[in-house]
């Protein structure tokens, strides 16, 4: 399954401190913890010795310890010690399963699998240039645990035609909901779309009225999406107001996701709260739909669903998911 070989956010990085966390990634349960050198593992939540989960156990010493026989592992994987048969020396087989870890954007990725066939791009981590322009502060919100799959979200985050609607009197009005054509571009990651607007009431914290709101949008990743958007002049408290925004998603199942939501502006004083409230409020306002679709997985035939001018970026996305070879969260 491609989808196992793609690198996929699972945690925030400060959540996994010195006991271990459990989390889910297209169906494999995980656990989370860090060695004594703070080395981030992942591994299957399960001991190879009776199976127990392993995210139920301490860390000790910078080792991971079971819950059922205490069984220990160091940050390799390699069992060290079983306290019932102390004179033991546990052999190579004796190894919990490890998967590869990275740390990028404030989270841990994960991928399950190594990449097969011929390195693609797709196989990288994620792109979000915002996060190395030292003029943007970046903070993160989320997680958010939605009944949703994740391409369905990521189609939710491309979709301006509904601001009027699910977020009137932020991020749009039901008076003045018409979007203007825009224009979409393959690239070698995903789709982007350029030229994108929106009349927005209140398009963020800092908004002193209402205002035209320039947006692009870039799928980056199967299910990995950022957005820029930059008031018209004088429409801000912050000076030359830009922002970009990254839709992180870990595909728990195919109907369900954990999101978080990495966000990139140039206001370092506004505190941590007040951003994470807006984004909390937003996707509080598009749970509820993402959840009432049907079917839960995305459809990628062409006449599946109905389709608009509007649309025009959503269907560049399915199309891109199905060349991609995406079978997870969608039907192909
Ligand atoms: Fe883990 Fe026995 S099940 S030590
Ligand atoms: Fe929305």
């Amino acid at each position: 399954m491609l989808e196992k070989s793609l690198w996929h956010p699972v945690a925030l990085g400060h959540e996994v401190g010195a006991q271990p966390h459990a989390a889910e990634l297209l169906g494999e349960a995980l656990v989370l913890w860090r060695d004594e050198g703070g080395q981030a593992r992942a591994w299957r939540d399960q001991c190879p010795h009776r199976g127990a989960r392993l995210s139920l156990g301490r860390v000790t010493d910078g080792e991971l310890e079971c819950p059922y026989h205490g069984w220990r592992f160091e940050g390799g994987g390699q069992c060290t010690r079983i306290p019932a048969v102390p004179e033991f020396t546990p052999g190579p087989r004796h190894h919990a399963h490890a998967f590869e870890v990275r740390e990028a954007y404030g989270m841990l990725w994960v991928r399950l699998a190594p990449p097969t066939g011929a390195a693609q791009p797709i196989h990288d981590l994620p792109r979000f240039a915002a996060e190395d322009d030292a003029q943007l502060r970046k903070t993160t919100s989320g997680p958010y645990r939605v009944a949703a799959s994740a391409p369905r979200i990521i189609e939710n985050f491309l979709d301006m035609a509904h601001f009027g609607y699910v977020h009137e009197g932020l991020l749009g009005s039901r008076e003045r909901p018409e979007i203007p054509p825009y224009e979409v571009e393959p690239t070698p990651w995903g789709v982007r779309a350029t030229g994108c607007r929106a009349w927005q009431p209140r398009s963020s914290i800092h908004a002193t009225g209402e205002a035209q709101v320039e947006y692009g949008y870039e799928v980056t990743a199967p299910y990995t999406a950022v957005l820029t958007k930059q008031p018209e002049a004088g429409l801000s408290a912050v000076d030359g107001h830009r922002e970009a925004i990254a839709m992180f998603i870990c595909p728990v199942g195919e109907e369900s996701s954990v999101v978080w939501t990495r966000m990139a502006l140039n206001d370092f004083t506004s505190p941590d709260a007040h951003l994470i409230e807006f984004q909390d409020t937003i996707f509080g306002q598009d749970q509820p739909i993402l959840e009432s679709q049907r079917p839960k997985r995305l459809p990628l035939m062409p006449t599946a669903e109905l389709h608009c001018a509007a649309d025009r970026l959503s269907a560049a996305y399915r199309r891109y998911l199905k060349q991609s070879g995406i079978t997870y969260g969608v039907i192909a």
